[in-house]
């Protein structure tokens, strides 16, 4: 038995929805790599194992770590040019037509060895735990061919035995267009028929994810390929709605996605279907920041509505190359009128959701996986307020400490 003290506060996340169950001066007990309690510290000292455990102080602020539910992590070198680009004023659009955007980054990928592949992602890895990340979801999406976009998952899977924090592979074989293909459903029909058997027999992904969005795949090719890949036993998420409203929301109450990511345009008659289907909404405020976009969803009617709404970085070398959760909070509470507490809970316990993981992360409760935060703060808002830097201390992994500020990520 191990116990954590010394926190200012603990934010449980453990009273229902958007709310942060604050415990102050708290302590957590840990066994087994699972909670076996929190508490007060004054209750803590109490319980009948206090005495003998081994003792851990760490001042700060503890929740839940971070569970990021939506990156794009494999990729072979940063699109820097793309970036000068859009710098003299060039869209996203404009840089795709150019030879920019998803496809350079194919490019690059499909030379790249595994070796580094592996030895790239990891050292990401390493720095989303130092950012307060312990889960991250990683997609595929960057090879869009057979090989390529095995050799993707085939690292995210390695990776994943190397490191402490959890990796969750997605496959996004339909990012894009690849230049071999003419026709978007030529190239969904080749991902059905060559691709997506050989990942489900060796099970390299949980989910399957398309981007959703005019000039890439519609409405109708999603929901037919999204219902293909959970034939092959791949959980439904969807890019949808990012640059206009297209019809992707629909697609994923249709195919009753886990996840609908992006949402920008969603619009309010689609919020029922989404309640209904039980659709996580996952907002990425970071890539708006990036691309320099003005418009920034505004979450209160999708939380009127009742929609569970997540909040995740969507890392990747093109539109979001920030891994840092506590930025995404930030901006979500300045850019998108969410409340601190709404948007700390979406970034843990709804992160936790659109992963399907809610039962075994994502809340600090007995039994739950020991996975917490702790930010270098007195008042858990400092999170949100703080905003550019990172307040986070230490990352405990299962009950064991993987990050702490100064040292690094111990496996
Ligand atoms: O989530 N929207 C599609 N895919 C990624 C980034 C694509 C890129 O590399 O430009 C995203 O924004
Ligand atoms: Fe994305």
């Amino acid at each position: 038995m191990r116990i954590f003290y010394g926190f200012n506060q603990i934010l449980t996340m453990s009273g229902g929805p958007y709310n942060a169950g604050i415990i102050e001066k708290g302590a957590i007990a840990v066994k087994d790599g699972k909670i076996a309690a929190v508490a007060g510290e004054k209750e803590m000292a109490k319980m009948p194992f206090s005495r003998k455990a081994e003792k851990i102080k760490i001042s700060g602020v503890a929740m839940p770590a971070f569970v990021d539910s939506h990156t794009h992590a494999v990729f072979a070198r940063p699109r820097l040019e793309d970036f000068s680009l859009r710098s003299s004023g060039l869209t996203y659009k404009e840089i795709k037509e150019r030879g920019g955007g998803i496809i350079s980054s194919v490019k690059a990928l499909r030379e790249a060895g595994r070796q580094d592949l592996e030895k790239s992602l990891l050292s990401w890895i390493e720095k989303f735990a130092e950012h307060g990340s312990a889960t991250v979801e990683v997609k595929s999406g960057y090879g869009l061919d057979a090989d390529s976009e095995i050799k993707i998952l085939e690292t995210v899977n390695r990776v994943s035995r190397k490191t402490p924090v959890e990796l969750v592979p997605t496959f996004l074989g339909a990012h894009s267009l690849p230049p071999e293909f003419k026709k978007s459903g030529d190239y969904l029909s080749y991902l059905i028929k060559r691709v997506l058997p050989q990942i489900k027999k060796r099970k390299l992904a949980v989910f399957a994810d398309i981007f959703c969005e005019d000039g890439y795949f519609n409405p109708a090719q999603s929901r037919a390929y999204l219902s293909a890949c959970l034939k092959s036993g791949l959980k439904p998420k969807i890019h949808a709605e990012q640059m206009k409203k297209y019809g992707g929301a629909q697609a994923a109450a249709a195919v009753k996605a886990v996840s609908a990511d992006h949402m920008d345009y969603a619009q309010l008659k689609d919020l029922p279907s989404l309640v209904k289907n039980n659709v996580v909404v996952t907002f990425l405020p970071a890539s708006n920041y990036f691309l320099g976009l003005s418009h920034f969803p505004d979450a209160r009617p999708f939380i009127e509505k009742g929609v569970c709404i997540a909040l995740a970085t969507d890392f990747n070398p093109g539109t979001c190359p920030c891994l840092n959760m506590q930025f995404v909070i930030s901006c979500a509470v300045t850019h998108m009128k969410m409340t601190i507490e709404q948007a700390l809970y979406a970034a843990t316990f709804n992160g936790a959701r659109a992963l399907g993981l809610e039962k075994k992360i994502g809340s600090l409760e007995k039994g739950k996986q020991a996975d917490i935060a702790v930010m270098d703060a007195k008042d858990y808002r400092e999170t949100a307020y703080y905003f550019g830097s990172n307040l986070n201390l230490a990352t405990i992994k299962k009950g064991r400490i993987i990050y702490e500020k100064g040292n690094t990520v111990r496996c």
